[in-house]
């Protein structure tokens, strides 16, 4: 049957995969054929991850801290001699802190960098290897709206999230050599364990102020997950080095 999406034959690592939008792409990648590698953190979730996925024992995961980045390296090299060359990469992996410009300190900084955005450019540092990843092959980076707009209290972890957005252009060029797309996704706010943490400390007002925000209303992870298969299917081939904004209209206005 022809399906341009189909993800079939193809490996792919996703980070944050055990929990939020990195297990929804792990769970729907799986549907669509695709031989998925978990990394995380929490080795009892993604475990969990795991379970939920179509033929759960051909996908296996892998639990570190992307907090060192210097670690990825050894996993990736791990994970191709167990599994092969890879073909895509989703990096769904991410902390948020929210923190007026006073009180954030250096460190503030540092942990979101590292987690956020050096450990994807580590993995896109070994993937420009072509011992480790296929030509035509295919990276996603979770970003954030807040790459694009102000938001009062979250100047760390949009820098982080903007970073990706600036260096994904020129990898994209670099890439190209090899036919590998890089794009970045930016949602609005997503319905995940992660979001909600965060709109229980609002007030009532700044609740409601937040998802007035939304024409369409907040996001539902499958939103998300369903362009991330999409950027890693063949069908996308001729789309790279850009930042796709899914926000239920929030940027329209
Ligand atoms: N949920 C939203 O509304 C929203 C909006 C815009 C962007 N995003 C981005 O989408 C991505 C996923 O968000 P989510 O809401 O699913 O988050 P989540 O908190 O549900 O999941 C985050 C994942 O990152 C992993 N992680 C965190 N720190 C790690 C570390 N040091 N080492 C290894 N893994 C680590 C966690 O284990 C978990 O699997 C994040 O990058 C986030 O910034 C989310």
């Amino acid at each position: 049957m022809y399906n341009p999406f189909s993800l079939s034959g193809k490996k792919i690592i996703i980070t944050g995969a055990s929990s939020g939008i990195g297990r929804q792409c792990a769970i729907d990648c799986s549907k669509m054929g695709a031989t998925v590698i978990l990394v995380a953190r929490n080795e009892k979730r993604l475990k969990e991850t795991q379970k939920e996925m179509q033929q759960s024992e051909r996908h296996s995961y892998y639990s570190i801290d992307l907090g060192q980045p210097d670690r990825i390296k050894e996993l990736v090299e791990t994970i191709v001699v167990t599994h092969g060359k890879l073909d895509g990469f989703i990096h769904a992996a991410g902390i948020e802190k929210t923190l007026p410009v006073k009180l954030l300190s250096i460190d503030d900084y540092e942990t979101l960098f590292r987690v956020n955005t050096l450990s994807a450019f580590e993995f896109i540092r070994c993937f420009s290897n072509k011992k480790f990843f296929n030509d035509n092959g295919h990276i996603v980076l979770l970003s954030s709206i807040t790459s694009i707009i102000g938001r009062g209290g979250v100047a760390a972890y949009a820098a982080s999230k903007g970073a990706m957005v600036s260096a994904v252009r020129s990898m994209a060029l670099e890439l190209a050599r090899k036919g590998i797309c890089i794009n970045c996704v930016s949602p609005g706010t997503i319905l995940t364990p992660m979001m909600q943490d965060f709109l229980s400390t609002l007030s009532e007002e700044d609740y409601k102020k937040r998802i007035d925000g939304f024409p369409l209303g907040l996001g539902e992870v499958t939103d998300v997950s369903q362009l991330c298969l999409f950027l890693l299917s063949n069908a996308s081939r001729w789309i790279t080095g850009q930042n796709i904004v899914i926000d239920g209209g929030y940027t329209s206005r």
